[in-house]
């Protein structure tokens, strides 16, 4: 379990004043100005020795994004904050914005000198009406304060910081598909390479990071790189907030040790499964794209981003749906095919036609109206939308179905054959 002493977000449940003279008074913009006078390289080193992995959902580590960015150009450069936060299950990012903003606005700054980029913009998801309007308030105490804006904090460095607000779809999250819709187009994925780092925002240098890669920052700057390191298992170092929803007795938010095993988590902090653990029947670990797992697996294994990739699975935005024995399984993935299908943007055809017929194939898996064969031709069908499209939005949307078929394809034989068995006796 994480000791208090090392949270790093000591205001998450908003109950200090989340205005800058609150957030001052529990350590943010402390030495900043001499963290940047450090340097642009020994930023990008402390983050990279700090193991610190994107919190977006795919895990890359941050300082070796960084070190992408050109040390020269003769085009501005950008850092670029995705808050679109708009995977089900997860709702972190909101709370970060909500009542730390300051760690989020000062990770920005230390970010861009350590990337040498004198704008950022922050693109914040259109739902987030209220958020939007405390992160401005949020900004204009900074530039205020001269914390950020020109010569921030008196170190000489330059950044202007701007709030974008989105209009509320999910496919903006997706890094390239965001600095499209920034950019003021239809926001859909980019052919990647080249890379948003050679080819981003108006065709410059770009890093896109998550809210809370950005906003643990300052904490690794100024704890120092070992610290953070010194969380966790190798590789999957550090702190981490988990979002915990579904059948539990207090849904949450918490900021844990990242390889906490999911059951230490879940007792700990959600006051348990609904029921008790035995009442368990599976957990979707990491936000709606991610794979369930069943209860045989969710015994044992630890909260990283290794351990849930060994069992085939993955951390995603460590967005933890509990589901206990009451769930229709089945109902709660067809859920999240709707979802996918509503969600795809078009542009690629395995995925445009691809989320549509698993949609459609799960809905007839839900009543049992299909033939056991059908099973494997959703499973074939999952296959060929993984890895054939621009986006991950594809591979979002194939592995709630492939998890699915892996671990509870007895209950889908069952229903098939339930639904066989009723329609026989109607018609004798
Ligand atoms: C369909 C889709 C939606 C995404 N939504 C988000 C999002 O809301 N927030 C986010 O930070 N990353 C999202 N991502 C991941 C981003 O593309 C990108 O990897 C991330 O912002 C990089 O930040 P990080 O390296 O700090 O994790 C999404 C990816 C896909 C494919």
């Amino acid at each position: 379990m994480l000791a208090d002493k090392d949270r790093i977000f000591t205001n998450l449940y908003g109950l200090h004043d989340w205005h800058l003279p609150g957030a001052r008074a529990r350590g943010d913009w402390d030495g900043t100005k001499e963290l940047i006078l450090k340097g642009r390289d020994w930023i990008v080193n402390e983050v990279k020795n700090s193991g610190l992995r994107g919190r977006g959902g795919a895990g890359f580590p941050t300082g070796v994004k960084w070190s992408f960015m050109p040390k020269q150009s003769d085009r501005p450069t950008y850092l670029v904050v995705n808050a679109d936060e708009s995977e089900p299950g997860t709702c972190k990012d909101r709370d970060i914005i909500r009542h730390d903003p300051q760690k989020l606005i000062e990770g920005c700054l230390l970010a861009s000198a350590g990337m040498g980029v004198h704008a950022c913009y922050i693109y914040i998801r259109g739902e987030f009406v209220n958020e939007a309007k405390r992160l401005q308030t949020a900004i204009d105490e900074a530039y205020e304060a001269g914390l950020v804006g020109k010569n921030a904090c008196g170190s000489g460095y330059d950044l202007e910081l701007y709030l974008h607000r989105g209009a509320g779809a999910y496919i903006c999250g997706e890094e390239t598909a965001l600095l499209e819709s920034l950019e003021g187009k239809k926001g859909q994925p980019r052919l990647k390479p080249p890379f948003p780092a050679a080819v981003g925002l108006y065709g410059c240098p770009t890093t896109v990071n998550n809210v809370e890669s950005i906003a643990v920052v300052p904490t690794i700057l100024r704890r120092g790189a070992s610290w953070f390191a010194g969380i966790g298992r190798p590789k999957n170092e550090g702190t981490k907030i988990f979002c915990i929803s579904g059948h539990v007795e207090k849904p949450c938010n918490v900021e844990e040790a990242m390889s906490i095993p999911l059951r230490e988590l879940i007792d700990a902090h959600a006051g348990g499964v609904r029921g008790g653990w035995d009442n368990l029947l599976g957990v979707i670990p990491g936000g709606s794209s991610v794979p369930v797992i069943p209860k045989s697996v969710c015994d044992s294994v630890l909260m990283d981003f290794d351990a849930l990739r060994d069992v085939k699975s993955g951390l995603g935005t460590a967005a933890v749906i509990v589901m206990d024995k009451s769930t229709d399984i089945v109902k709660a993935i067809a859920r999240l095919s709707k979802f996918y299908k509503h969600e795809s943007c078009g542009q690629c055809t395995p995925c445009r036609e691809g989320t549509g017929w698993m949609w459609r194939v799960m809905e007839r898996m839900v009543k049992g109206d299909a033939s056991v064969a059908e099973i494997d031709l959703l499973l074939d069908v999952s296959y060929e939308i993984e890895g054939h499209t621009i986006c991950a939005l594809g591979d979002a949307a194939a592995w709630p179905v492939q998890g699915l078929i892996r671990h509870f394809r007895p209950e889908l034989e069952r229903r098939i054959k339930e639904y066989r068995e009723a329609a026989s006796r109607r018609a004798a």
